[in-house]
């Protein structure tokens, strides 16, 4: 079977309302009851999501598990092949993808949303390809006994996921699970449940039925018994540090092993001798204007050395001033809105508390749209925050929005520990043409994901995590599918 894209967003949304995935079927809640999904550009309903409890959590991991057992009988590479599959089919619904997720959580199509699409059936793809990768070992141990060991599947896999990049945070973590034997439920974001549900429909017509099952709802009701559930054997978490630990504390209980990808509050630093119009364009980029600065690896601490500071500044702030603001289903808009009324009000209490910091000088960029129907939409626009320190909260705390702060350095050791001085370690960049600042500062900064001259997002490939409290574990990787999919077996024959 397959499914004939949905080009209206709004139609799509109305389509999807109301379900859960479970066992290949859509379902209501059994409590029967939903909450609504808006559109963030102007604060209209545009569908609803069943809201899932602990009933609804039982009968989704009772499919998965069912499910596993014969999922778990296919060779790794037929496994693999049925998800780079899923990847192949999800490519052609990426723009159908891109305009509902631009919909649904405010990110402009163009420039985020659309992209986003994309890159989620690259990762299917990338782990199809990995299935033959799920090796095992043979081992010195003894000449008279063949030694091995197997890589064996957890069973049924939790993925919480957040709202920011729901498609990709996903994608990282199921297509990884699913290719080493495991089945999945994914808790999707409450504000951000419409478009994961036409992905896990999509993987459906290709995968057998139960393997992939996604649920609606929110972190206590729903979130809260998937973690405890005895059937789920790993969480994969991304979110806040608060709930973070939260899940950690749950998996403890069952002693079961967590991934947590947990934000960040990452340090960009730029050295006199940096290419100026790459680290502009790098600022751009790393800070995420685009996705109104709502991301986990965001530059949100730029150091600039003093020398250059105020022309960087400059242009920085005239290059955000050139983005248009407005409908993100529009083609022409690089920048949408917040997601949600509390983010909202969290990105605006931290412009007041950067506006209260002492020292502090706040240029605003960008213009609010003009269009009228757009004047309840969540629009913020990005601030950048000039004469402010590393002790300051707003250099501190993560404000998962668009605002940065930038700091002024003149010594660089004292620039590198101002760096690290963070409970964050998730990426890190330097900008400079000195190999040698660069070699020192690429083994000394604390954090998981450490660039020089650039700032990529998450690649296929490339293993991604923090340390501190940015969360254990990496995803997106060879190594992820391995070390966090897998429970290794050791197996000993003795042939004497
Ligand atoms: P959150 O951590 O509360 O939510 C993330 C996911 O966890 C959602 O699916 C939520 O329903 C679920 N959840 C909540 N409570 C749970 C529980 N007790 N058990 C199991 N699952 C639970 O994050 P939220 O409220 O969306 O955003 C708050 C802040 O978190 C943001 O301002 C930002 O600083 C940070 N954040 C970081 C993200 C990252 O990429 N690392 C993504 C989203 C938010
Ligand atoms: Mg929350």
């Amino acid at each position: 079977m397959t499914l004939t894209p949905e080009l209206d967003p709004f139609k799509l949304a109305k389509t999807l309302s109301g379900k859960h995935l479970i066992g290949g079927a859509f379902v209501p809640a059994k409590s029967g009851k939903t909450f609504p999904v808006d559109n963030p550009a102007t604060l209209a309903e545009i569908g609803t999501a069943a809201f899932g409890t602990k009933a609804d959590v039982d009968a989704a991991v009772a499919a998965a598990k069912a499910a596993q057992k014969e999922w778990a009988k296919l060779s790794a590479r037929s496994r693999g092949k049925l998800v780079a599959e899923c990847g192949r089919v999800l490519s052609a619904h990426v723009e159908e993808l891109g305009r509902l997720v631009a919909l649904e959580t405010g990110k402009a199509l163009r420039t985020e949303s659309r992209v986003e699409a994309g890159v989620l059936a690259d990762m299917f793809v990338f782990f199809g390809g990995l299935g033959s990768e799920l090796k095992g070992e043979t081992i010195p141990f003894n000449p008279d006994m063949l030694t091995v060991t197997v890589r064996e599947p957890v069973g049924v896999v939790a993925c919480i996921i957040p709202w920011n990049v729901p498609l990709l945070l996903m994608a990282m973590k199921a297509a990884a699970a699913l290719v080493a034997g495991n089945a999945v439920v994914v808790k999707s974001a409450e504000e951000a449940p419409l478009t994961v549900l036409r992905v896990a429909e999509i993987m459906n017509t290709v995968l057998p039925h139960g393997v992939f099952n996604i649920l609606s709802g929110f972190g206590p009701e729903c979130g809260a018994p998937l973690v405890e559930h005895p059937d789920v054997g790993k969480v994969s978490f991304t979110g806040s540090v608060d709930t973070g630990r939260i899940v950690y504390k749950a998996a403890a209980e069952k002693l079961i092993p967590v991934t947590l990808e947990l934000g960040g509050k990452s340090p960009m630093i730029v050295c006199a001798d940096a290419d100026m119009d790459q680290a502009v364009a790098g600022a751009l980029a790393g800070m995420r204007f685009t996705r109104q600065g709502q991301s986990c690896t965001a530059s949100s601490r730029i150091f600039v050395h003093e020398s250059i500071h105020d022309e960087f500044v400059a242009k920085v702030k005239a290059k955000v001033d050139a983005m248009v603001m407005g409908d993100p289903l529009d083609e022409k808009t690089d920048i949408g809105t917040i997601i949600s009324d509390g983010q909202f009000e969290r990105v605006n209490s931290y412009i007041k508390l950067g506006e209260e910091t002492k020292g502090a000088t706040k240029h605003v960029c960008s213009a609010m749209p003009k269009d009228a129907k757009l004047t309840n939409g969540r629009f913020v626009q990005p601030v950048i925050f000039t004469g402010v320190t590393n002790a300051d909260r707003i250099c501190r705390e993560e404000i998962f929005g668009p605002v940065c702060a930038v700091i002024k350095w003149s010594d660089y050791e004292s620039v590198i520990n101002q760096a690290n001085d963070s409970e964050y370690g998730l990426a890190a960049s330097i900008w400079t043409r000195d190999i040698k600042i660069a070699m020192d500062a690429t083994r000394r900064l604390e954090a998981g994901f450490v660039q020089v001259n650039q700032n990529l997002v998450v690649q296929p490939g490339l293993s991604y995590g923090g340390v501190k409290t940015s969360g254990l574990g990496r995803e997106a990787s060879l190594e992820s599918m391995l070390e966090h999919f897998t429970h290794k077996k050791t197996i000993i024959f003795n042939m004497r």
